[in-house]
């Protein structure tokens, strides 16, 4: 064999064994375990404490049931109860412990509200500078139901 060729077949097994070696390296033990990702970040995951009780245990029998029986008719149902009032699974597993008081500035509301070329026309928004007199949002419009429908 010509001796080009066979540094060239040496340095192809030594960038071989080299890939093999740092792989084994880099790649977590539990990968694969599951499928092509760490098994240990389902692990991971499930001890994450849960921080949001969802809406609907707001609704729940001697809670805010009148509240939640109006927002859920109202065009807000699509904006759960603690996307303005903040992760509240402490409130839920213990009524003693309040949850903090739900965000009510113009700006919150101007998050989505607030006039974007980017939103759909069909999407209600304002211009913050002629509407609402520089009141906060909540002083004419019911967050839980802030229009008749
Ligand atoms: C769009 C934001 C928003 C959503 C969604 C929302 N809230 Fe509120 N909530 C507020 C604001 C702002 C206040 C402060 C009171 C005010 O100024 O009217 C408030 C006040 C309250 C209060 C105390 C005052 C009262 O009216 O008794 C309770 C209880 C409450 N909300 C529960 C809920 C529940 C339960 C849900 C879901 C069913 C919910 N909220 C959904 C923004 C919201
Ligand atoms: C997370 C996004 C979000 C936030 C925050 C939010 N809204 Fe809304 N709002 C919506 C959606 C979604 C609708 C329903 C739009 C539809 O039905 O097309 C809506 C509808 C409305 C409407 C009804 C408009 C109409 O034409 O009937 C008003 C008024 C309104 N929101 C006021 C507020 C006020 C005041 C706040 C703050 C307390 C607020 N919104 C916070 C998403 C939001
Ligand atoms: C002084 C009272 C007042 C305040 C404060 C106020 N609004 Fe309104 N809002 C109204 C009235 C009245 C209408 C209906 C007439 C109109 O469209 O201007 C309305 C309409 C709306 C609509 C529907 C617009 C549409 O074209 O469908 C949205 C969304 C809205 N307001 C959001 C907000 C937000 C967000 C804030 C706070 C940044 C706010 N409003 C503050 C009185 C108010």
């Amino acid at each position: 064999m010509q001796p080009h060729l066979k540094r060239a077949i040496f340095l192809l097994g030594v960038v071989i064994v080299g890939f093999i070696f740092i792989r084994s390296l880099v790649v977590p033990d539990s990968y694969g375990q599951y499928g092509a990702y760490r098994g240990d970040s389902v692990y991971e995951n499930r001890n994450f404490t849960v921080e949001y009780a969802g809406s609907q245990s707001c609704g729940d029998e001697n809670c805010h049931k009148t509240l939640y029986s109006i927002w859920a008719d109202s065009r807000h149902k699509t904006v759960n109860c603690e996307t303005c009032h903040g992760p509240s699974e402490k409130h839920v597993s213990n009524v003693r412990i309040m949850p903090s008081p739900a965000n009510d500035s113009r700006e919150f509301c101007g998050k989505c509200h607030y006039k974007m070329v980017a939103r759909p026309s069909s999407f209600p928004q304002i211009d913050p500078e002629s509407h609402g007199e520089n009141l906060k949002c909540a002083y004419c419009h019911n967050p839980h139901k802030p229009w008749f429908v």
